[in-house]
C-alpha cells in the first residue's frame, strides 16, 4: 500500500469512531446540565429553561394526546428520541437542552465541555435555525410562524462571560 493510500484509510477510521461516538450518545435530562449550567453569575440556563415554553410542552397535551407519538414527537425530548439513547431524561420534561444541543452522555464530562472543538465532537451542538424547524414548522397544528431572530431572543439563555 502506498502512503497516500494508508494516510486515506486512517482518516476514514477516525471519521467512523467519532461519528459512532456521537451516534451513540444517550439523552441525559436537564437535571444534569444543572449541576453546572445554572450559576447567577453564567447566566442561569437551566432557571432559564425551566421558565421558557419548551419546559412546559408537556402541559400543552392532554388526555390521549399526551400518548400520542405524533404530539409527542415535537413535545418531548424523551419520547421523540431512539428509546434504546435513553438514559436519564423524562418524558415530562418535555423539549429539553438535548433537543437542541444534542444527547449529551458522551459532552457532559468536564474535561470535554472546555474545550469547544473536543465537546462538537462528542455529539455537543450549537443550534441554527434548523434545529428549530425540525419541531417549528407546518406541520405542528398550532403552528404561528417562525422567525429565527425573533424566536431565538425569547429563548435567550447566553452566558455573559463568554460573550
Ligand atoms: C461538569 C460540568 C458540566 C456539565 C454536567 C455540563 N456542562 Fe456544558 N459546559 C461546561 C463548561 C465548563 C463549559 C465551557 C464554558 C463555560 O465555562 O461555561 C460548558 C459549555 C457548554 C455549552 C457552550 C459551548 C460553547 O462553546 O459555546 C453548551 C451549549 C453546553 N455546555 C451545554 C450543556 C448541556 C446541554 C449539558 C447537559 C446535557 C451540559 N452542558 C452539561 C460544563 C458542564
Ligand atoms: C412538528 C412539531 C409539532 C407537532 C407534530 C405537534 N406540535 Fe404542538 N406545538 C409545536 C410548536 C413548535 C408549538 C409552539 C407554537 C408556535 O410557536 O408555532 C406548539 C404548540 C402547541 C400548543 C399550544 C398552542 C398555543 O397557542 O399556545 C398545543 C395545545 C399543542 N401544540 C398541541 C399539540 C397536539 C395535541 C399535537 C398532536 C396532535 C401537537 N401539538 C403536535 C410543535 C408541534
Ligand atoms: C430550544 C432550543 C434550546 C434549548 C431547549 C436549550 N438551548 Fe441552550 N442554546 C440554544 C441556542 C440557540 C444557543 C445559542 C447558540 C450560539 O450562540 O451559537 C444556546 C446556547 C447555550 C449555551 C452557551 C451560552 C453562551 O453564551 O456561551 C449554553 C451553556 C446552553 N445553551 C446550555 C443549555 C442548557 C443547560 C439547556 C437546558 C437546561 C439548554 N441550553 C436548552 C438553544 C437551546
Ligand atoms: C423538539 C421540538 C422543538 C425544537 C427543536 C424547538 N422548539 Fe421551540 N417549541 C416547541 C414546542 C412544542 C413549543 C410549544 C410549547 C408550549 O407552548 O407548550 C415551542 C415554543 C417555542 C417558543 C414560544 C412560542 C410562543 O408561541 O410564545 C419559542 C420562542 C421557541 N419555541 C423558540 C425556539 C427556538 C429559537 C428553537 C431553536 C433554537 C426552538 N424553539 C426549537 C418545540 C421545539
Amino acid at each position: 500500500m502506498n502512503l497516500k493510500k494508508v494516510i486515506f484509510l486512517m482518516g476514514m477510521v477516525v471519521f467512523f469512531l467519532t461519528s459512532v461516538n456521537a451516534q451513540n450518545a444517550q439523552y441525559v435530562g436537564a437535571a444534569k446540565c444543572k449541576m453546572c449550567h445554572n450559576k447567577a453569575d453564567k447566566g442561569e440556563q437551566y432557571n432559564k429553561w425551566l421558565a421558557s415554553p419548551h419546559a412546559k410542552a408537556m402541559a400543552a397535551l392532554k388526555g390521549a394526546e399526551l400518548k400520542n407519538p405524533k404530539c409527542l414527537k415535537c413535545h418531548s425530548t424523551a419520547a421523540a428520541a431512539d428509546q434504546s439513547l435513553i438514559a436519564s431524561i423524562t418524558v415530562e420534561e418535555g423539549v429539553s437542552c438535548e433537543s437542541c444541543h444534542g444527547p449529551g452522555s458522551l459532552y457532559k464530562v468536564a474535561t470535554v465541555m472546555k474545550d469547544q472543538k473536543v465537546a462538537l465532537t462528542k455529539g455537543m451542538i450549537l443550534p441554527t435555525e434548523k434545529v428549530c424547524k425540525k419541531c417549528h414548522n407546518e406541520e405542528s397544528p398550532n403552528y404561528k410562524g417562525f422567525n429565527f431572530k425573533e424566536y431565538s431572543a425569547k429563548i435567550a439563555h447566553d452566558d455573559p462571560t463568554t460573550k
